[in-house]
């Protein structure tokens, strides 16, 4: 008898997240404008490792232990950190081999909501190939959480979330709890051919439309930019393939 498939859902908002069963399962957080966009660069870019918080003082705090820090409010940088979250601000050799904090308004709250999770990734349309045939191979039940804003649904978060679960579909089953990803598929195939258009009128894109960081918006929607699969273990986030070579011993 052939084995049953994993399951994939989708959880469109953290608010709702309660009602998700992920003790067995690999949450994949997805924010990708911009936080878990420029997660990914900054592991593309060889940063050790980034610890998620959730507050701009405990992100400071870790400046006295050598860390870099970084804090996002309201979409913007604030003031006296080394960096905001734009994607842009991580491609800097700097950040090879160095340690960062990090807390942004919605994408680091998601990622601790989920940290109870069997594995917990990161997400975005940066890496989504990698994950995608990464998530495959696992043969685990995976549960998409969209960070939103603010514990409301958004767009792109969704978008994201349907791009990965027409990836993965063929390998997993949906569940009786299925119609949030069915949405989140729907929505983005009648996005596919200009994500950038179709998200005019969202709320997030706006608000950045209005801080001037377009480049952002159309950085973090281009498929494929990095090769890695950010994961947490005991609250920090590394590049997984480097946790694989250390726990080699390599
Ligand atoms: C967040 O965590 O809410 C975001 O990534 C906001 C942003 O910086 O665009």
């Amino acid at each position: 008898m052939e084995a049953e498939k994993p399951f994939l859902e989708v959880c469109l908002t953290p608010a709702l997240f309660y009602q998700y069963d992920v003790l067995q399962s690999i949450v994949v957080v997805i924010d990708v404008l911009r936080a878990t966009s420029s997660i990914c660069v900054a592991f593309q870019y060889g940063a050790h490792c980034i610890v998620p918080v959730t507050t701009t003082e405990e992100s400071l705090a870790y400046r006295e232990k050598g860390y870099l820090v970084g804090a996002e409010r309201q979409g913007s940088m604030v003031e006296g950190f080394d960096f905001g979250n734009s994607p842009f601000s991580y491609m800097d050799d700097k950040i090879r081999g160095k340690k960062i904090a990090l807390t942004t308004t919605n994408g680091t709250r998601a990622i601790d909501i989920a940290r109870n999770a069997a594995m917990v990734v990161v997400g975005s349309f940066l890496n989504i190939d990698t994950l995608a045939e990464w998530l495959i191979k696992q043969q685990q039940n995976v549960v998409c959480l969209c960070a939103g804003w603010k514990d409301t649904f958004n767009l792109e978060d969704a978008l994201f979330a349907g791009a990965l679960a027409e990836k993965l579909q063929p390998h997993f089953r949906l569940t009786p709890h299925r119609d949030a990803a069915l949405a989140a598929m729907r929505l983005y195939d009648l996005a596919r051919n200009d994500m950038y258009e179709f998200l005019a009128q969202s709320s997030h894109r706006t608000r950045l439309e209005k801080l001037k960081v377009d480049e952002d918006v159309l950085y973090c929607l281009t498929p494929n930019q990095t090769q890695v699969i950010p994961v947490l273990r005991g609250g920090v986030l590394y590049n997984l393939r480097d946790m694989l070579q250390k726990d080699k011993g390599e």
